[in-house]
């Protein structure tokens, strides 16, 4: 049963009419311009549908979830600068083409976020990938930093953080903040993630003016013990353990 003010569309092809079209759920649109949403596409929303369902097994999570995180990786790439870059082609003709040529690394929030991190080493082979632990402090209920490892030229790379589900945005705020403090330019960090609240977003967007959200859905809220709704529950759980 769908839930009251979630936005629905007619999904398909163009040639089909929308009134032969399946409706389904689609993203929340939200205000803020540096969250980039995957476009609403059926193939998009068909994965989501696999990984969302609980009856899912592990097997066909990640293999779902990495084709959604395939998708993170390729649009947030779009998001780096590129210069101009021309080459001959073996039939002697000039293809005037671009090239990326800054250095990028991944940083994963643990534990969840490293299940991205195959997804961005199938597209930037052999790339640097650090990582950060961020768990509740039990005493003060806050984030607390508790591991970190990350390229010691970080300050001259660009960062791809990785983190599937962005609920209150707590660890992934605080992740930022230890990326900035090791000198990275917050306009050279892109945070990827699959599922997002309007909370989060919004809390993070505004937060940090500069970075751009990469993110494939933006869910309706957060329930009483801030898991995303509808949401698919532990994505860690459900990666790792399930
Ligand atoms: N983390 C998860 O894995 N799921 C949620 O719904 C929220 C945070």
């Amino acid at each position: 049963d769908s839930q009251p003010g979630a936005p629905s569309q007619s999904v398909g092809p163009e040639y089909q009419p929308a009134t032969q079209k399946p409706k389904a759920t689609v993203s929340t649109v939200i205000p803020q311009s540096n969250v980039t949403i995957l476009p609403q596409t059926s193939q998009l929303i068909a994965l989501l549908t696999m990984i969302r369902d609980k009856n899912t097994g592990r097997a066909d999570f990640i293999f779902y979830s990495n084709r959604i995180i395939r998708l993170l990786v390729e649009e947030g790439l779009n998001h780096l600068p590129t210069v101009e870059h021309s080459i001959t082609t073996p039939v002697g003709r000039t293809y005037s083409g671009v090239k990326f040529e800054g250095k990028i690394c991944g940083v994963s929030i643990m534990r969840a976020g490293e299940s991205m991190e195959e997804g961005l080493r199938n597209c930037c082979r052999s790339v640097r990938i650090g990582k950060i632990l961020i768990q509740r402090d039990e005493e003060t209920a806050k984030p607390k930093l508790y591991y970190d490892k990350l390229p010691e030229d970080i300050a001259d790379r660009w960062v791809m953080l990785l983190d599937p589900m962005l609920a209150t945005g707590g660890s992934a705020l605080m992740a930022v903040d230890v990326l900035k403090s090791r000198g990275v330019p917050e306009d050279h960090i892109l945070f990827l993630n699959l599922i997002a609240s309007p909370e989060g977003a919004k809390n993070f967007a505004e937060r940090f003016p500069k970075l751009r959200v990469v993110t494939a859905f933006v869910d309706q809220g957060l329930d009483e013990k801030n898991y995303i709704v509808p949401g698919l529950g532990d994505f860690g759980d459900r990666f790792y353990t399930m």
